[in-house]
Parts: structure tokens; sequence; C-alpha cells
């Protein structure tokens, strides 16, 4: 996402009580830093300008979030839709400007995060060798492992098939089973749906909004898969399986 720079983002940043610039110092002790430690804790990867974050951190004070992003320009008018829709220091949500490739240094097995949203991540589709830029990326998805309690969630919205169908491959191989699916979360009407900046966007112009939930298994995968190739070939055999194995569900 491109965006033109804004003057006011990093002084108003600097200035906030919830944002931190780096974090690693806070790396297993991130539920302390909030004044109800014992809450569940939600991550969110790429939260842009938070505009479903900031609904989510509204409506339920009984969950500590932390929202993370790299660009202080989004983070700005994250900051703002935060402070204005839960006041200038909310209590349950924490923004971090980092780089979510190498998340593993901001939170570890101590965080044991319930739960981690990904939504509407850069789909990389244009060269296959940029894909291990993904957010679902297995090389992200065994980082989030390590930041995961036992049985935690990743949930996944995005608008492009071709991120979705390759995503559910690298769910399955990194020792997530899925426990919600679909082609179209509007017209499913699952709830509750906290609309993000881009689903606005993709909804408005009328594509599906495909999203899933899937629960980290205890047995991580007994192979590197951040060296797994996903050839046009593999991938479709393994999207065959996990379309029958759902079928038996
Ligand atoms: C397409 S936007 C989606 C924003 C928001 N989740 C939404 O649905 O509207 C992707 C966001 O991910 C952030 N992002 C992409 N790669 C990242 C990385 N490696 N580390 C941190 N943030 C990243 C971008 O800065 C951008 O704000």
């Amino acid at each position: 996402m491109h965006m033109r720079k804004k003057k006011w983002a990093r002084p108003e940043l600097a200035a906030c009580p919830f944002y931190t610039n780096g974090g690693e110092e806070y790396r297993n002790t991130w539920r302390s830093r909030f004044p109800e430690p014992e809450h569940p804790l939600h991550l969110e990867m790429g939260c842009g300008k938070g505009v479903s974050t900031a609904a989510m951190v509204k409506d339920n004070p009984g969950i500590n979030f932390v929202a993370c992003d790299m660009s202080p320009d989004v983070l700005g008018v994250a900051r703002r839709n935060m402070a204005g829709d839960s006041g200038e220091d909310p209590r349950n949500i924490q923004l971090v400007r980092t780089d979510i490739c190498f998340i593993s240094r901001l939170f570890g097995p101590e965080d044991g995060a319930e739960r981690i949203y990904i939504h509407f991540p850069n789909p990389w589709t244009e060269h296959p060798k940029h894909a291990k830029r993904r957010l679902t990326h297995p090389r992200q998805l065994m980082q989030y492992r390590e930041m995961l309690k036992p049985g935690g969630e990743i949930w996944f919205k995005t608008d492009d098939d071709t991120l979705f169908q390759d995503s559910l491959v690298y769910f399955d191989l990194c020792g997530f089973e899925t426990v919600y699916l679909t082609h179209d979360l509007h017209a499913a009407g699952f709830k509750p749906n906290y609309i993000s900046e881009h689903e606005a966007k993709f909804t408005a112009q009328g594509i599906p909004i495909k999203a899933g939930i899937f629960r980290m298994k205890e047995a991580g995968p007994d192979f590197d898969p951040t060296r797994y190739r996903l050839t046009p070939g593999v991938r479709a055999k393994a999207l065959e399986r996990l379309d029958r194995e759902t079928e038996r569900k």
C-alpha cells in the first residue's frame, strides 16, 4: 500500500502512550503492558489504518490487542482512529511499528497469544519468488506458531483468490487445521465481522471476501516447510486433498 507521507504522523506517534517503535525489549512480556494482563491477547499483522481494529478494540474491552504495521504513516492514521473511538489512552490496544518478517523477535512463547488476525495482506502474486514475502508464507506461519497459545487461532481474510488458495496449503503444511472457511464472507453472514479499509474497498468493487480460521495443532510439521516449493502440481494435489478432508468433516 502506498500512501502520501503524513507530516503529523511521526510526532503524534512519538507522543502516543500506546505506541512503540520496535518493541523487541517487550518480547515475552506484552501481557504486562496492559492494565488487565489476564485478558486474552490478540495480535494483528499489517493493521494498516486500523479501521476494523479501532472498532474491535472499542467493542471488546475484555481483550488486549497489539496491532503491528511497518508504515508510520498508516500507523499515524490508526492512532487517530483508536483515539477517536476509544479515547486518547485506550486500555486495551498497543500499536507497534515493526517488520513482521522478523516477528519472532517481537513476540515469544510467554506472550502466548490466543489469536492472530491477518486481514488483506499484500498478495505478492506477480512473481513466484515474491511469495516468501507473504504474511501467510510458511516462513511467517512457523514464527506465529512460537507466539500462539496451544490451540491458538489465525483469522485470515483476503480478496485475492491465488493468495487464498496458496495460504490454505501453507496453513496445512505448518500444522494448522481449518475450523472455518468461506469464499464469500458477506454472503455467509459470519458475525462479528469487522470491516477493514481494504475489505470495504474490495467489497465496493464486487469482489467476494475469502476468509478462514485456522487452529494451531499441537504437533508442528516434521519437516522444514519454509523450504517447501509450492509448484503448480504440488499445490493442486494439496488442495484436492484438503477438499476431500473438508467434505468428510
Ligand atoms: C493491503 S494493506 C491492509 C491493511 C488492513 N489490514 C486492511 O485490511 O485494510 C497491508 C498492510 O500491511 C503492511 N505490511 C505489509 N508487509 C508488512 C511487513 N513485512 N511488516 C509490517 N507491515 C507490513 C503494510 O504497511 C500495509 O499497511
